[in-house]
């Protein structure tokens, strides 16, 4: 029987994967994937991975000689994996989409939760504290949602601000025909939309897509949602916005220094991330842990793809779900 290692473990991943799969053994690690341990991966002709596992050149050239031959990334996103050193060497498969639901859905609940402030309402009202000074918000209805990426999450989440009777402008390098949709040049975008909520990729272009200069543009009242990648913004562009009032919040469920805080419990834990601390702080700020994708149905999809892939590449037929370096 083939096996797989399977790194950055969690219980949710050992529940799917044991659910659905019966035709390999799964080695579960649960340390995230890196140069220092990827010796564990030895006699495995696959290694599973997430997003903040480090798949670099080094990582890549270890697995290598192992004897490894297949990434299996449990992820849409592969910004993560140096995609020119597995050139010749591996093949790097993902699950391109497993619910884009899950993030849009998920994207909205973190407007909703930062615009009518619910996780505030809810903590006074475990307190008995039933005041509704502060927790004013605004009606979405009629309010411009800007979508940076219309492509199977941003599309989703174009519904969902259609259903709530928002106005929908976007922006993407491919436009797309979609009812009701205006695209406009990202700049436009920013100084119209009431809300921002990127589902591009992390590429070399989208990288800080939501900087100090684009902050500049944007209405002092605006709410920025991402689900998408930390590195699309600026993080201390944005820090530095919310302490002077140039922006009216963010909801974050990815942030660009996540690797190593995200996933894992430390509560008990001194963080020394100052950024991270200071925005847990502010009221208008919303932060989860790079949960967006987190449903049964995604977990189950992600399960179910992520072993076809592998059984695709050892019963020889075309990998359709394969990355390669002009992908990047
Ligand atoms: P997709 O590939 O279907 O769509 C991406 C869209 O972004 C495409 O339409 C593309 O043309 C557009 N795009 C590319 N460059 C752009 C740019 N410079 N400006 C504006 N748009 C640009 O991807 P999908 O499935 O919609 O996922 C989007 C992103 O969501 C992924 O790349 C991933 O980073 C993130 N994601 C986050 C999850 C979470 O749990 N938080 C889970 C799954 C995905």
């Amino acid at each position: 029987m083939e096996q797989i290692a399977f790194f950055d473990a969690k219980p949710y991943d050992k529940e799917w994967f044991d659910r659905i799969n019966k035709d390999f053994e799964i080695r579960y690690y649960e340390g995230r994937l890196r140069p220092e341990n990827a010796r564990l991966a030895e006699g495995c002709k696959a290694v599973c991975a997430f997003v903040n596992d480090v798949v670099n050149a080094k990582t890549i050239e270890i697995l290598s000689k192992l004897g490894t031959e297949v990434i299996l990334m449990r992820c849409a996103g592969y910004n993560n994996v140096a995609l020119n050193a597995a050139k010749d060497k591996l093949k790097v498969l993902t699950v391109p989409a497993y619910s884009p639901y899950a993030v849009a859905e998920h994207a909205m609940g973190l407007i909703l939760a930062l615009n009518r402030k619910i996780p505030k309402a809810y903590i006074r009202t475990r307190d008995f504290n039933f005041s509704l000074v502060g927790l004013t918000g605004f009606d979405l209805h009629g309010k411009t949602a800007g979508i940076i990426g219309t492509g199977r999450i941003g599309k989703v989440f174009i519904d969902i601000c259609r259903g709530f009777g928002m106005e929908i402008i976007a922006h993407d390098p491919n436009p797309q025909d979609i009812e009701g949709v205006q695209f406009v040049e990202k700049e436009e975008l920013f100084k119209r939309s009431d809300i921002i909520s990127l589902h591009c990729p992390l590429t070399r272009e989208t990288r800080y897509i939501i900087d100090d200069a684009a902050i500049a543009l944007m209405k002092k009242s605006a709410l920025i949602v991402n689900t998408s990648r930390g590195q699309l913004i600026d993080t201390e562009a944005l820090l530095s916005a919310l302490n002077e009032k140039r922006i009216g919040g963010a909801a974050l469920d990815v942030y660009e220094e996540e690797s190593g805080l995200f996933f894992e419990d430390n509560s008990d834990k001194i963080v020394t991330d100052e950024v991270i601390s200071l925005l847990v702080s502010r009221p208008n700020v919303i932060i989860t842990s790079h949960q967006a994708f987190l449903t049964e149905e995604a977990l189950h999809n992600i399960a179910e793809v992520t072993l076809q892939n592998f059984k695709d590449y050892l019963d020889g037929k075309e990998l359709e779900n394969e990355v390669k370096a002009k992908d990047s």
